[in-house]
């Protein structure tokens, strides 16, 4: 058997792509228990047995899932969408469970173009069948953000004016990759008019996150785009950037 199957056996797991779990046992070593560990931290820690099964209710989907429990949707949306100017389309990369979250983004945007892109099949299969129960004009597909030339892809085929969201994804990105975040954004700003971050305030263990942890990001952000937004909200801090924007003049 090999590693990638090994790692595969555990049930939390089998639905990740090849790609993430081959990545992390180069990172480990093969080693098997480490493997799983590191990717129980980025992929699993969020994944609840009833979020598994699927049988809850949007809400309570929202409500499950330590990156979207906090979160007032109403609210959210709310405030990184106002005076915003026209959406084409919403790409939700990393996305979790927050296809959930669909009819409070239809509440603030109409039936906009919803498409996410998540590592974890099981999350992706139950969302869909919420869209489909529903008639939601949206749809979520698996694949590893690391797949750059994918994810560009299916950004091209997107409509304008594009924004896509990165919610609480580049600790996991970076954990697999330092400074990738950085290459991958600069990469999908030719593809997109705005990108969305959204960042812990606090750290998994509740404790508040040192503000300069965060400084490599925002100053690879102002060098290179234009931040229109940067609030903070129920523990996540918001930056809405405007990539078409090169607001530096060297
Ligand atoms: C902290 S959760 C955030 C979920 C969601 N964006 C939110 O804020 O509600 C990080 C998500 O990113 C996904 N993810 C991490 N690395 C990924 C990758 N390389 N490719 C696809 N998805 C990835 C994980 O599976 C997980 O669902």
């Amino acid at each position: 058997m090999s590693i990638i199957e090994e790692i595969k056996k555990k049930r939390e797991f089998s639905g990740l792509p090849d790609s993430i779990v081959e990545r992390v046992a180069d990172i480990k070593k093969d080693d098997v228990k480490e493997s799983r560990a590191l990717l129980r931290k980025y992929f699993g820690v969020f994944l609840t047995n009833r979020i598994f099964k699927g049988k809850l209710l949007a809400d309570e989907m929202l409500a499950t899932h330590m990156s979207s429990k906090k979160r007032d949707y109403a609210e959210f949306y709310e405030k990184i969408f106002f005076e915003i100017g026209n959406v084409g389309s919403v790409i939700d990369l990393g996305c979790g469970v927050n296809g959930f979250s669909y009819n409070y983004l239809r509440k603030e945007l109409g039936n906009i173009n919803y498409i996410g892109i998540e590592a974890t099949g099981q999350l992706v299969e139950h969302i869909n069948k919420y869209f489909s129960s529903e008639g939601f004009s949206a749809k979520v597909i698996v694949g590893d953000l690391f797949n750059v030339e994918n994810v560009l892809k299916i950004l091209r085929k997107q409509k304008k004016e594009r924004v896509v969201f990165l919610f609480q994804v580049v600790d996991a990105l970076e954990s697999l990759e330092r400074d990738f975040s950085k290459k991958f954004i600069l990469e999908i700003s030719k593809e997109c008019e705005k990108i969305v971050i959204s960042l812990p305030i606090e750290s998994l263990g509740g404790r508040k996150k040192f503000e300069v942890q965060r400084k490599w990001l925002i100053d690879f952000l102002e060098d290179n785009f234009k931040i229109e937004k940067d609030f903070e909200i129920n523990g996540e801090r918001i930056l809405v950037v405007d990539v078409k924007v090169k607001n530096k003049v060297p």
